[in-house]
């Protein structure tokens, strides 16, 4: 009977939802009925309660929820919690409507991952995935519905604190990103009790925020929103998503919580997205700063018929909707519509069938084992080794003393990094743990902060220089603390914060072979370490197994293979940088008057896709199965990679193009591809990719249709975004 009516689900095409774990599947129309139903009861005081979010559980609110005027918390954690919240909305409220309950779940509930920017560094969408699910299941059994994330925005500039939130500069890696942890997140279904419903955000262009500071302006063209801001939020879409949360900027003049063209014209209109949109935190209210409502009625009319359908902690809906419905100023319409959408998603959690979170099943799920081994792979697959001169590492497990040093060597909050759950520094392993945990007791070690993250003081800087000097090997933890990225945390200079540097200076002139691990929320300047470290290791905000993952590098016990999800630039002033820019007229050469800076290259630091490994890999044999490509046509390309060097270690293979001459400027070059694959030494593999013609496609001219056109194109497989093996195809005319 399950097969038949699954067979007529995907004749009809409908999707099908369940009503409960193991229960009976409920398909859509069910879901619609029971909505219809559901609204044909509720009073407009009850149906704006569904559009209100709140985020504390305090008396008032609870009353709230007994008139039926709330219909969602967030930031209420923990089975027994939110099943208080939950009881009083299933049992005293008139219609019983079951509450649905969101946080920010963005890297992990209590079991903390590596941050958004750290897992995009392993180019590991299956890896992303899993993450994701696991951070549904603790979130689930810990009485969370909803998850805010994942956080899909492009962000290019080191600046903007959230770019550790984000899945880095590019759209084709953002959007694979964005679909993993969409379907990491929401499972097969959300109403299983591993899985929560996922918000897309922050729709939209907030990575776009001039000077890199935090809520700022965003002036953009419809050709970039498109091409580079809109696509990994499209790739939300067709994963599934449940939910989109629109952003605090204003896109060219227009707020994103008021904005008609995103949210109704692109979002639902274009992209036939079935769920529902919540404001982020207070975002209807700031209307009435971006200066376009002049009251919070004009702020939630605003907002609301431009496809808002929940107010997050604004109280504004919940203030102004009813009179504006009353005025003739709001359609019934809108607010119905904006209830079903809400309603659905709560049928579809099956919350209720299954309103509470079960105590026991919290306590056996959270930072279980199986969670915490995944936590360590996450970590092991993110680094990016970014510079290992004379094989200084892996280092020598028989070394007779070795001295860490960092004011984040030992620190176990900053590897939990921004958005943290539920995680506690009680969880994490920092890196002298991990590192102490692998070394025999023989080895002499040396302990010295040698100064603080940020502040002033160089007065542990001599005492940490003198214990590199009396060891065989440094390992130097150094970077920002775990506040200095995410939300409200935009850097004007993206040095190593305080004093760092000059301890980093100190300690490499005692001459002892160091290692620098960086472990930071967003690219930073560290142009002096590159010229003069031997080895540096971006490890980024790991989570709780930080230590671990980081010692097993350190020492050989695993070869690192992440690449940069976005460029290091040399200095601030080069932001904002990112490989797929246009050519300009004048492509930088020696000349003066080429698009050039007198006072440094252009080039980054390190570039986007760069990464490397303790064996070497050797690309040859590019093969394209055809020279031109047409309309319904495919083309294949592969090559071969080789790993020549004596270990086993993973390549991410990666496939760029280039279209030459078009209508429009067209980047210098368009990642389009990429696989992560582990080669055995000796061993060669042949990758391949295919391409489409839609995949060469391009918004083009006023009417913006989406088309590839005839002409020459390069192509490049290779190891980054500045090597590769280079090839050319046509596009043919249609
Ligand atoms: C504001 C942030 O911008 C958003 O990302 C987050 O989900 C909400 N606050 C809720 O915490």
């Amino acid at each position: 009977m399950k097969r038949l009516q699954l067979l007529v689900g995907m004749i009809l095409g409908l999707q099908l939802a369940h009503s409960g774990d193991g229960g009976t599947r409920m398909m859509n129309t069910e879901i619609d009925r029971k909505v219809e139903e559901l609204l044909a009861k509720m009073t407009l005081e009850e149906k704006i309660g569904q559009m209100t979010q709140v985020a504390e559980s305090t008396q008032e609110n609870k009353a709230l929820v007994r008139q039926g005027k709330i219909g969602s918390f967030l930031g209420i954690t923990g089975a027994r919690d939110s099943n208080d919240l939950q009881e009083i909305a299933i049992r005293e409220s008139r219609l019983k409507i079951p509450l649905i309950l969101g946080f920010d779940v963005i890297h992990g509930y209590k079991t903390i991952f590596p941050i958004p920017l750290a897992e995009a560094s392993s180019w590991d969408p299956a890896l992303a995935t899993r993450d994701a699910r696991i951070a549904a299941r603790e979130a689930r059994a810990a009485g969370i519905h909803w998850t805010f994330a994942p956080m899909v925005d492009i962000a290019r500039d080191a600046r903007w604190g959230r770019i550790a939130e984000s899945a880095g500069e590019d759209p084709f890696l953002g959007s694979v990103m964005a679909a993993a942890r969409v379907k990491g997140f929401q499972g097969e279904d959300i109403a299983d009790l591993d899985a929560v419903v996922a918000c897309a955000k922050h729709y939209v262009a907030y990575g776009a925020a001039e000077a890199g500071r935090d809520y700022n302006t965003v002036d953009l063209s419809e050709k970039t929103l498109r091409e580079v801001y809109l696509p990994p939020f499209k790739a939300a879409v067709l994963a599934g998503v449940g939910t989109f949360m629109s952003a605090f900027n204003d896109l060219n003049g227009i707020p994103a919580t008021a904005n008609n063209f995103t949210l109704s014209t692109i979002l639902r209109g274009e992209w036939k997205f079935k769920g529902f949109v919540v404001s982020d935190w207070g975002a209807i209210r700031e209307l009435m700063n971006h200066g376009v409502a002049a009251n919070p009625a004009e702020a939630g009319e605003k907002a609301v018929t431009a496809g808002v359908d929940m107010d997050m902690v604004g109280q504004i809906y919940s203030e102004v909707l009813a009179g504006l419905v009353k005025d003739g100023r709001v359609h019934q319409k809108i607010i119905d519509d904006a209830v079903r959408r809400i309603l659905r998603v709560k049928f579809q959690l099956g919350l209720f069938d299954r309103p509470l979170a079960d105590p026991a099943r919290e306590t056996s799920v959270l930072l279980a084992k199986e969670h915490l081994d995944a936590a360590l792979e996450a970590a092991r697959r993110s680094i990016v080794l970014l510079k290992n001169d004379g094989e200084i590492l892996p280092l020598r497990k028989d070394l007779k003393s070795l001295a860490i040093i960092g004011p984040l060597a030992d620190d176990r909050g900053a590897p939990l990094g921004c958005w943290s759950g539920k995680g506690s520094p009680e969880d994490v392993i920092s890196v002298s743990g991990g590192i102490k945990a692998k070394l025999s007791s023989g080895i002499q070690l040396f302990e010295a902060k040698g100064c603080d993250v940020s502040s002033d003081s160089m007065a542990g800087i001599a005492e940490a220089a003198e214990m590199a000097r009396k060891s065989e090997a440094v390992v130097l933890v150094l970077g920002e603390s775990a506040d200095m990225s995410g939300e409200g945390a935009s850097r004007a200079y993206l040095d190593l914060p305080g004093k760092q540097n000059e301890l980093l200076k100190t300690v490499y002139e005692t001459g002892t072979p160091m290692v620098l691990v960086l472990m930071n929320g967003r690219p930073l300047t560290v142009s002096w370490a590159a010229e003069h470290i031997p080895v540096i290791l971006e490890t980024w905000h790991l989570g709780v197994r930080t230590g671990p993952a980081v010692a097993d590098v350190l020492f050989g016990d695993y070869n690192p293979g992440g690449k940069l999800p976005v460029s290091f630039p040399r200095t601030v002033g080069q932001v904002p940088i990112y490989y797929s820019h246009m050519n300009t007229g004048r492509p930088p050469t020696d000349d003066r008057f080429t698009s050039r800076y007198l006072d440094v290259p252009v080039t980054p630091l390190y570039p986007f896709g760069y990464g490397l490994s303790y064996t070497k890999f050797r690309y040859s044999n590019l093969q394209l199965s055809t020279r031109t490509i047409g309309p319904g046509q495919n083309l294949k390309i592969f090559a071969e990679v080789e790993n020549v060097g004596k270990r086993p270690g993973d390549e991410v293979v990666q496939l760029y193009i280039r279209d030459l001459v078009a209508s429009l400027s067209r980047p210098v070059k368009e990642l389009k591809g990429f696989q992560r694959i582990a080669i055995a030494p000796g061993e060669k593999k042949r990758v391949e990719f295919t391409l489409r013609l839609e995949d060469l496609s391009f918004y083009r001219g006023p009417d913006r249709e989406f088309a590839a056109e005839p002409g020459e194109f390069k192509v490049w497989v290779g190891p980054s975004s500045v090597e590769g093996l280079e090839g050319s195809f046509e596009v043919l005319s249609k």
